[in-house]
């Protein structure tokens, strides 16, 4: 009987890992998206789209499909379907393990300031006209409204409608990973003098970071969401391993 596993994805780890398990004739492997993403990019395992209805719902979906194991290999900062996600496994029964990339930690130059969230952000702003580069989701931008002071420059995967109510913004669309030179330029031609971003972790984003400790710009950064308990591995190669351990046990009787 092969091992039937799903991840909860939207991540390239998550990605990754399904790479890693698609050739695996034991395992039955499904990522799952929210489906946020209007283009999203080919995951090389079947692929299933939309909420589950809440905790219940994930919990009634990973006892209708058998599955034997539920890895949450989501962002960091999307809180809620981790919350479901550790509530679904103690209510079915399958186990659970997250992957989530360590967080990064600050360099010697680097200016960052801890907030917790947008509404924080635009505070610490302050009132004196800024260049700020937004490097944060669709959804997240709305709270920078009530400052309106400043530029801001808005990269998101999709475009952003409609356009956030300020007098001075620009948008340009791009999905990582970025390069150091590439944001480099980025910062210097748009003169931005402060970024607000996620501490998101992984190589694919961490440009931006690297080219303001050069260039001296103020980082607002979003502290993390706290995680549920549960197992967890920091990269694809240790879930791998949590996972190769599990399916065997699992083939063994354990
Ligand atoms: N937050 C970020 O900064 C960020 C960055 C990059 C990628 N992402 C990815 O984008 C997706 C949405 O993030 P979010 O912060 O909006 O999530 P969230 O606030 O934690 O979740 C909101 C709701 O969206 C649904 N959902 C989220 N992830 C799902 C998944 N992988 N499969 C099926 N349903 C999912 C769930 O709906 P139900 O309750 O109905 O099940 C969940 O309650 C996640 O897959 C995440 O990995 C997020």
């Amino acid at each position: 009987m092969t091992y039937r596993i799903l991840i909860l994805g939207g991540t390239t780890e998550a990605r990754q890992l399904a790479g890693k398990l698609a050739p695996r004739r034991d395992l039955d492997v499904t990522l799952s998206l929210a489906g946020r993403t209007q283009d999203p990019v080919a995951q090389p395992v079947p692929v299933r789209t939309g909420g589950f209805g809440g905790a219940e719902g994930l919990a009634a979906y990973l006892r209708d499909h058998e599955i034997r194991l539920l890895v949450d290999a989501t962002h960091p900062y999307a809180a809620r379907i981790s919350a479901n996600a550790a509530l679904a496994s103690r209510q079915s029964g399958v186990p659970a393990l997250r992957l989530h990339r360590p967080a990064w930690q600050p360099l010697p130059g680097d200016r960052w300031q801890m907030v917790d969230g947008a509404e924080e952000a635009v505070v610490a702003l302050g009132g004196a006209s800024r260049r700020v580069f937004l490097a944060l989701g669709r959804q997240e931008i709305g709270p920078f409204e009530a400052a309106p002071a400043h530029f801001y420059l808005i990269r998101s995967v999709d475009p952003v409608e409609p356009p956030l109510a300020v007098p001075d913004a620009a948008y340009i669309l791009g999905r990582g990973p970025f390069g150091e030179a590439e944001e480099t330029g980025l910062l210097q031609h748009w003169r931005i003098d402060a970024i607000v971003c996620k501490n998101s972790g992984g190589t694919a984003t961490y440009a931006k970071l690297a080219a303001a400790r050069k260039l001296d710009i103020d980082v607002l950064m979003f502290r993390r969401p706290e995680a549920p308990a549960m197992p967890s591995a920091g990269s694809v190669g240790e879930a791998l391993a949590m996972i190769d351990h599990r399916a065997g046990s699992a083939k063994r009787g354990e």
